[in-house]
């Protein structure tokens, strides 16, 4: 963790004590093993998403895995966002008020670079950039973490899956400890995961949504996960799931967002999920009474 984010993510989870649950009542999945348990966008509901502050927020919370959103600039460098726009998570308004709709791919990084994506969260967080994918990756390495890397809307950025390789290459996340353990690429978009899984097939995938049960085999040639949202998991949708074999020959697996109080995370790990989402993954943890990953 960098000592610039100490401050900012002590001071954070100085809030948090209030909404920690007690273990209890915990339930494995019905397969035998509880869920993993995901930061979403690191530790969304503490910290700013996406930011480094997030990722060490999860960290200190003792959250081994976290996601992200990878997004491209106008001058071609991954960086890491949620939305399209840099509106909502960043002064991108203030600071650039002719730019509208303030599109990240609009900007090139020099602009970005100069936003703050921490104040509009709370005043504590002023200063905390958009991270690099770059960045990101040696935060979540430095501090021994996991990650699920979602490639955000890739059909506005072409090539953005072989990019997102080279990138995780160039920065040691290719090795097969990272590869086996602490890294899975997903996305929305079942084009993008399946052009990503060609161009590295031992790199484990997961696609997002909840395709119908008859469709699932199709998937299953080139996602080792279907992520779906938690409305959409029933104990059958994931039975069906389960019941498959993912390009590694592994059971295909089931991870679901974003869930972030301890009954839905019981419920959900009742249903046999085998990983779970959360801008709140204390909670969830808690819920279940310890860290699954
Ligand atoms: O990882 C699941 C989740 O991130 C998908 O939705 O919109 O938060 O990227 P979204
Ligand atoms: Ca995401």
């Amino acid at each position: 963790m960098r000592i610039r984010h100490v401050a900012a993510v002590t001071g954070a989870l100085m809030g948090l004590s209030a909404l920690a649950l007690p273990a209890s009542g915990a339930q494995a999945a019905v397969h035998g093993h509880p869920p993993v348990v995901v930061g979403h966008r690191g530790a969304a509901a503490y910290a700013p998403e996406n930011t480094l502050a997030s990722v060490d927020t999860a960290d200190r919370l003792g959250i081994s895995w976290v996601e992200n959103d990878v997004q491209r600039t106008k001058d071609g460098q991954l960086v890491v966002l949620h939305d399209t726009s840099l509106a909502r998570t960043t002064n991108a308004k203030k600071i650039y008020p002719g730019r509208s709709p303030w599109n990240v791919g609009d900007f090139t990084l020099r602009e970005v670079e100069k936003l703050d994506a921490g104040s509009w969260f709370g005043s504590r967080f002023k200063g905390e950039r958009v991270p690099t994918l770059e960045e990101y990756l040696e935060e979540v390495e430095d501090n021994g973490q996991k990650l699920l890397m979602e490639l955000k809307n890739p059909e506005l950025y072409p090539g953005i899956e072989r990019q997102a390789l080279r990138e995780l290459r160039r920065d040691g996340w290719l090795d097969s400890g990272h590869v086996r353990r602490r890294l899975i690429v997903q996305s929305f978009n079942a084009d993008a995961i399946r052009k990503f899984h060609r161009l590295d097939p031992a790199v484990k995938t997961g696609f997002l949504g909840s395709p119908t049960v008859a469709d699932l085999p199709k998937y299953a040639a080139y996602c080792d996960q279907i992520n779906a949202p938690h409305i959409a998991v029933t104990r059958k949708y994931v039975e069906a799931v389960h019941r498959l074999r993912g390009p590694h020959r592994r059971r295909l697996e089931v991870y679901t967002w974003t869930v972030d109080d301890a009954k839905g995370a019981v419920r959900i790990a009742g249903l046999g999920a085998d990983g779970i989402i959360s801008n709140k993954p204390d909670v969830v943890r808690d819920a279940l009474d310890g860290d699954r990953s």
